[in-house]
């Protein structure tokens, strides 16, 4: 899969390093594409960089790995995403770990879709540590990601990429049920950093009957 990824931080650049490793290919974007260059020189020459609109460009699938202060107006830089798949995990977390700064009637996903016209926006909740990316393969029983989206073949290649990673992907639905997605990131937050559980903690929905066939 041909993956723009909007945000060069810890996250972003976990995530691209993992699916570069799997064979995808991989665009980091960047606001400065000199950092981005930079980044790339750690992988090899087939990861190529630009600015975050030329990930976008690039991109079948568009990772926004940005703060949720920067959405509104790094996605109207991205050009035409008409068609496109966007995989948000951003947190809408406040200052301090506040709290989240948006839920009940809609969800960071939500507004990002109605900023994103036209494309198939997916909620991704890993509640992960960017640390601990590399290890979820290794986990046992596998850590759940939760999905949700509107389009069923966004969230088949979300699936496909979360399973990549080592997750159990559970579709939750459409995306207004990142309103129940994004504060279950916020009690990983809140577990990690506030209560002293430490980042190397992941959620697992489980399953005590079998599945309806
Ligand atoms: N779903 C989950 O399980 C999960 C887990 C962890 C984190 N997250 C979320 O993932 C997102 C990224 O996390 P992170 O730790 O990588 O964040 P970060 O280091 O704070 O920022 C990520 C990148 O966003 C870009 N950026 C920063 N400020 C910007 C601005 N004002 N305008 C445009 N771009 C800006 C920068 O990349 P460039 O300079 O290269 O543009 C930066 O390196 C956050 O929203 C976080 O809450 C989700």
């Amino acid at each position: 899969m041909k993956i723009g990824i909007i945000g060069t931080g810890k996250v972003g650049t976990s995530l691209g390093k993992i699916w570069f490793e799997k064979g995808q290919e991989i665009f980091f974007g960047s606001r400065d594409p000199y950092k981005a260059s930079k980044l790339a020189e750690t992988f090899n020459d087939k990861i190529i960089t630009g600015t975050h609109a030329d990930a976008s460009k690039f991109g079948e699938i568009i990772v926004l790995a940005i703060p949720w202060s920067a959405a509104e107006e790094t996605i109207s830089s991205l050009g035409d995403l008409s068609g496109k798949i966007i995989i948000d995990v951003i947190n809408a977390v406040a200052p301090n770990l506040g709290g989240l700064l948006i839920g009940h009637t809609t969800s960071a996903a939500e507004k990002i879709q109605s900023w994103a016209k036209g494309a198939k926006v997916v909620k991704a909740l890993g509640a992960f540590d960017p640390e601990f990316l590399s290890e979820v393969k290794n986990r046992t029983p596998k850590p759940s990601l939760f999905i949700s989206g509107d389009d069923a073949q966004a969230k088949s290649k979300a699936k496909q990429l979360g399973e990549l990673i080592g997750f159990e992907v559970v579709d939750c639905g459409p995306l207004k049920n990142a309103r129940l997605l994004e504060p279950v990131g916020m009690l990983w937050i809140e577990l990690a950093y506030n209560q002293g559980m430490g980042p190397g903690i992941a959620f697992k929905l489980l399953h005590h009957r079998k599945l309806p066939e």
